[in-house]
């Protein structure tokens, strides 16, 4: 019996077998947790739905997070499924791709600042309202993912990393307001993982090779790695645990290169 045996879970940002969410929705099978999946668009679709049955899951749903009203039907159709909301993870992120190389002060736009944030950090936020009352109901876990971009300036990355740092505010505000209703909320900071996001990235075959070999550890992380640190902090094991950013990245944030 695995540590989240029972626990029912909603992962969104699914894009293919390489993405983070489904590394994490992998290990949570693995564990034990029964998963709903989310899709941005139709061209996904096909690819989210051969993963659910592959992680053997029954509810698949569009969901692009700049929709209110695709955010309210995709809980509609959990609190018809599901008593309550053990996990909710929200794996997702964008800015425009012009935005994320070179110099900041000639790439960033406020239409490409508004939809980073709006995307990447706010619907962290509109996620959790709409589920506020099913997490309430299972003392629910929420869990996102973030970069040291928040943190320090990483060429190229830019807008992304201010959207981060949103992100990992949003994380501490939400910890503080939801406790009360005994739900967590913490964010997982990842290496550098090769995805499809990440390439959109400019020199991110760079960042790779730096991060590895700058790190304690020698290598860059896995979706795996990535997923089982989520699994653990979603469980009761990580009960005492909530409005923190977990490090998964071999130890690069803790370098003087980083
Ligand atoms: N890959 C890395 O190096 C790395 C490192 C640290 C953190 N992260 C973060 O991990 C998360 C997942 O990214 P990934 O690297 O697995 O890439 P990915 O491309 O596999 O996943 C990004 C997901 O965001 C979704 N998305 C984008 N805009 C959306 C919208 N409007 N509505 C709904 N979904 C939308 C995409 O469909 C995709 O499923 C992101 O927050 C990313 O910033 C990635």
């Amino acid at each position: 019996m695995g540590f989240l045996t029972g626990k029912k879970a909603l992962i969104v940002g699914i894009a293919n077998n390489k993405s983070i969410a489904y590394g994490i929705a992998k290990q949570m099978v693995a564990q034990g947790a029964e998963l709903a999946l989310t899709f941005q668009s139709d061209k996904l679709q096909g690819r989210v739905e051969k993963i659910a049955e592959e992680l053997g899951c029954k509810m698949v749903l569009p969901l692009d997070v700049t929709s209110e009203y695709q955010i309210q039907d995709v809980f509609t159709a959990l609190d018809s499924a599901w008593d309550g909301l053990d996990i909710l993870v929200h794996s997702v992120a964008f800015a425009p791709r012009e935005e994320l190389e070179g110099r900041m002060i000639e790439s960033s736009t406020r239409e490409g600042f508004a939809m980073a944030h709006d995307i990447s950090a706010y619907s962290l936020t509109a996620l959790t309202k709409a589920g506020h009352k099913m997490l309430a109901k299972a003392n629910g876990a929420v869990l996102t993912l973030s970069y040291l971009g928040a943190e320090r300036a990483v060429p190229n990355y830019n807008v992304m990393g201010i959207a981060k740092a949103s992100l990992e505010a949003t994380v501490r505000y939400l910890a503080a307001d939801l406790g009360q209703d005994n739900i967590r909320v913490n964010a997982v900071s990842a290496g550098p993982i090769r995805t499809l996001a990440a390439a959109g990235i400019k020199d991110f075959r760079s960042m790779l090779d730096k991060a590895a070999k700058a790190t304690p550890l020698r290598r860059n992380v896995t979706i795996e790695e990535v997923g089982n640190t989520a699994a653990f902090l979603c469980s009761d094991l990580a009960s005492g645990i909530t409005g923190e950013i977990t490090y998964v990245d071999g130890g690069y944030n803790i370098t003087a290169s980083a």
